[in-house]
């Protein structure tokens, strides 16, 4: 961590990063803020300046409760749904005569559509902060039914699906829980990788258990214990997992391997 007096605002902003996990209040957020807000994720670095998201305000409760699958429980009043979005670019590709134009030629694209997507989010985040807002960063959109969410969103079927969520809001709940951290000695690396020894991986199962968190209930000895015996175990099924492909296949966002093709783009 820096020494106090190398502290300016941004990086006590970055401090001061907490989730909410739903336990918002009932103020609402101002329309002038969510634009605020935006326009300054916006700001984020993206891909090829090709600004490839889009970005889906949430207001409507009931619109709200089916996207989390009543998760919210009306504790949360607005939500910014962070999408890739390439039918602009499509668009534009058509309107130029690139008609063979398909984001999944390049595998590579679609790391950059999440990446581009994430940043922007985060981006969110921390002006939400700045404002005084807190926030909770999910990813509901594919954990469940993808393309249901997609149709309650009315969001286009191809070219376009919802990454990440950021839910916003003010609170009157002070959690001084930060989970989830490890130290920065074990993330950080200069110039070669080093693999952490059975020493650091000791440590870091500790590090976790400091922030063992409450809804665990103190049936497991490890913070760890819970995620693979349950949070793991809860989320993976065979059929979301296909869902989510077919669902990024039908999107066009990514490709079935057999069905590759990109002759006819590659310039000879
Ligand atoms: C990609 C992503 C998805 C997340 N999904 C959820 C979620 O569905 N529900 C939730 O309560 N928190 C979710 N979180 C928030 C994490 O639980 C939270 O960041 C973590 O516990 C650390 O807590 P802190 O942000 O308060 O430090 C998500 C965070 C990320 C980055």
């Amino acid at each position: 961590m820096r020494r106090k007096a190398n502290m300016n605002e941004t990086l006590k902003t970055l401090q001061s990063l907490r989730s909410i996990h739903w336990q918002f209040n009932e103020k609402p957020v101002s329309r002038e803020d969510i634009e605020t807000i935006v326009e300054h994720s916006l700001r984020a670095a993206n891909s090829d300046n090709l600004t490839d998201y889009s970005v889906i305000a949430v207001t409507d409760p009931e619109i709200l409760s089916q996207l989390t699958e009543g998760e919210s429980g009306g504790q949360a009043l607005t939500c910014l749904v962070y999408a890739i979005d390439q039918t602009r670019i499509i668009k534009c590709a058509e309107a130029l005569g690139y008609d063979e134009y398909q984001p999944w030629h390049r595998l590579y694209n679609f790391f950059i559509m999440i990446a581009d997507v994430c940043a922007a989010a985060q981006t969110a985040v921390i002006a939400a902060k700045s404002l005084g807002m807190d926030s909770l960063v999910t990813n509901f959109s594919h954990r469940h039914k993808p393309q249901e969410i997609m149709k309650l969103l009315n969001m286009p079927q191809e070219y376009c699906f919802p990454v990440i969520q950021v839910v916003l809001g003010y609170t009157d709940k002070d959690p001084q829980q930060t989970r989830g951290r490890l130290a920065m000695k074990h993330v950080l690396h200069y110039d070669r990788y080093e693999p952490a020894s059975e020493a650091e991986v000791q440590e870091m199962i500790a590090e976790m258990d400091l922030v063992y968190p409450e809804y665990i209930g103190g049936q497991y000895k490890h913070a760890l214990d819970w995620y693979f015996n349950e949070w793991f175990i809860e989320w993976y099924d065979e059929q979301v997992y296909q869902d989510l492909c077919d669902c990024l296949i039908h999107s066009k966002l990514l490709c079935e391997r057999p069905g590759f093709s990109a002759e006819g783009l590659i310039r000879k």
